[in-house]
């Protein structure tokens, strides 16, 4: 383990629930539209009460995925739940079925950790 310099805050996060990756890229969607989904999470993980607490969803915008098509790309760990071409109402059923509710949105899935 790294130790910080002594000028620098010692590394911490709060307890989350869950962490879900959106693809911002441009190979896997036309006009990035990764990155509009991405702003739009924010709104909607806040208006859902997740941004904060035990139930706390971090975010996070990655460069790819390595899908690279059929996108949007999200994907939520822990679980290792991948969705493929997430559009502005996929996501606010992402948010609420399944980081609100615990139910995957099963016809969105293409993929699932084993
Ligand atoms: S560019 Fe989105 S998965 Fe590669």
């Amino acid at each position: 383990m790294q130790v910080p310099a002594p000028d620098q805050p010692a590394a911490f996060m709060d307890a989350y629930r869950r962490h879900v990756l959106v693809c911002t890229g441009g190979f896997c969607s036309p006009n990035r539209r990764g990155r509009e989904l991405y702003a739009l999470l924010a709104s909607l993980l806040q208006r859902e009460g997740l941004l904060f607490g035990p139930t706390r969803v971090k975010r996070g915008e990655t460069p790819c995925l390595g899908v690279c098509a059929g996108g949007p790309i999200l994907v939520v760990y822990p679980q290792g739940i991948w969705y493929a071409g997430v559009t502005p109402e996929l996501l606010e059923r992402i948010v609420v079925e399944h980081l609100r509710d615990g139910q995957v949105v099963n016809e969105a899935v293409f993929h699932r950790h084993s």
